[in-house]
């Protein structure tokens, strides 16, 4: 059995060998792939095709797929959380030391200087970059996942006050996040408490301007806003007054848009943030590895649309199953596989929102049962993707 991946936007090869012999990467089958692996090629508006079953975003971010369309086409959704974490963290731990240095202009002002004299220049004129220190100031971490939880740490470190704000916090990541960050329950703690604020949360539609007028509203003047996340989270028309009135003495980001650009006060990088060639070979070596064991055996390990299923292969075959979520639909499975006169050897179905992902093993050695069995639950109106998997 060969499965065929179709790539985008130049995914590292060392992390593409993960997927090992049985792949074909954009070879001639990838006009009908059964998976695409890409960082931020926009997914939103293309048809997908019948063959289609994962997409694997190498990054954390999957604002660039249709998610419910993928789920309702039977499309399970990878990402690969935390690969890039720590790329994203080293850039935001620079971008609170560099505002509060103002590195990049002090660097600009020694440029414009000639002369014999630059070393008196210099002396004249540096007390314009007299900065602060971030040692005894407070940063606020608004989202404490895979990048948030590692900043929240890493700062405490460097002798910052830190306050966390995540009402969603996973148990694994709030095992990781220093006793010494302070938990806040209410976002606006941290607009109205801290002198730096980072946010780290996808974009979703309740985190959409997260940063609008009533949130610069309630900051004390001089905080420095900075946002590795996405540039939605912000509105920009009220970073713009908040910037005037010298509430935002900062704002650094990641995610450029026209009229950010070539402003006093605003710095912006070009989506670097989980740039590193140490991100890029973990993204890659992580979807290689999820798309891999997703096509050899069913099984599902950080997907963002389907929960984590898992459940080691014994019997001669699996039929994977996406299912809408309705009533009794575990029995009606059941049901089918009985009136064949088939075994279940195991059997394991974990829902999420409206659908649900089975993974179904059968006691049974003949093939033409089981693609019979194949075949009834392919004409099941409440079945949207059926797989067989033949044990190794
Ligand atoms: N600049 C870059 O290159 C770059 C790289 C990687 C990720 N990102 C962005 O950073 C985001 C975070 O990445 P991550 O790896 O930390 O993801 P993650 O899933 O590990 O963490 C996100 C956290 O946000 C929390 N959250 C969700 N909604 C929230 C809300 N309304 N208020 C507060 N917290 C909320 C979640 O509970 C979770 O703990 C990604 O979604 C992506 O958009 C950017």
């Amino acid at each position: 059995m060969v499965y065929s991946v179709k790539t985008f936007n130049n995914i590292n090869q060392v992390g593409l060998k993960e997927l090992g012999n049985h792949f074909q990467i954009d070879g001639d089958l990838a006009e009908n792939p059964d998976a695409f692996i890409l960082r931020s090629q926009n997914l939103h508006g293309i048809e997908f095709t019948k063959n289609l079953k994962a997409i694997a975003r190498a990054g954390a971010g999957t604002n660039n797929i249709p998610i419910a369309d993928a789920t309702a086409a039977g499309i399970v959704v990878f990402n690969t959380p935390g690969a890039n974490a720590n790329a994203v963290k080293e850039a935001v731990l620079a971008s609170i030391l560099m505002s509060a240095r103002d590195y990049i202009a002090a660097n600009a002002w020694v440029n414009t200087l000639s002369g014999d004299d630059v070393p008196k220049q210099v002396e004249a004129g540096k007390k314009q970059f007299a900065g602060s220190e971030i040692s005894g100031k407070t940063l606020g971490v608004i989202g404490l996942g895979a990048i948030g939880g590692r900043i929240a740490n890493y700062a405490q470190r460097l002798g910052m006050n830190v306050l966390g704000y995540d009402p969603y916090v996973s148990i694994e990541t709030a095992w990781n996040i220093s006793h010494h960050v302070k938990r806040v329950d209410d976002v606006k703690e941290i607009f109205a408490n801290c002198d730096y604020i980072t946010v780290h949360v996808p974009l979703t539609d309740e985190t959409r301007n997260t940063f609008d007028s009533e949130a610069f509203g309630l900051m004390q003047k001089g905080t420095v806003v900075i946002n590795f996340a996405r540039g939605e989270l912000v509105d920009n028309a009220a970073l713009f007054e908040a910037i005037e009135a010298g509430v935002v003495k900062r704002y650094i980001t990641d995610f450029g848009t026209e009229e950010l650009l070539n402003k006093d006060k605003i710095t912006v990088f070009p989506h670097v943030g989980g740039s590193t060639a140490e991100a890029e070979l973990n993204c890659a070596i992580m979807a290689g590895k999820t798309i891999r064991q997703f096509m050899e055996t069913g099984e599902i390990t950080n997907s963002v649309n389907f929960p984590n299923v898992h459940q080691a292969l014994t019997a001669p075959y699996r039929i994977t199953l996406i299912n809408k979520n309705v009533p009794n639909i575990v029995a009606k499975i059941s049901t089918a596989v009985s009136e064949l006169g088939i075994n279940i050897d195991n059997i394991i179905n974990r829902s999420k929102g409206d659908y649900a992902y089975t993974l179904l093993d059968l006691d049974e050695t003949d093939k033409a049962k089981v693609d019979h069995l194949v075949a009834n639950f392919e004409a099941s109106d409440n079945i949207v993707r059926v797989r067989l998997i033949a044990k190794k």
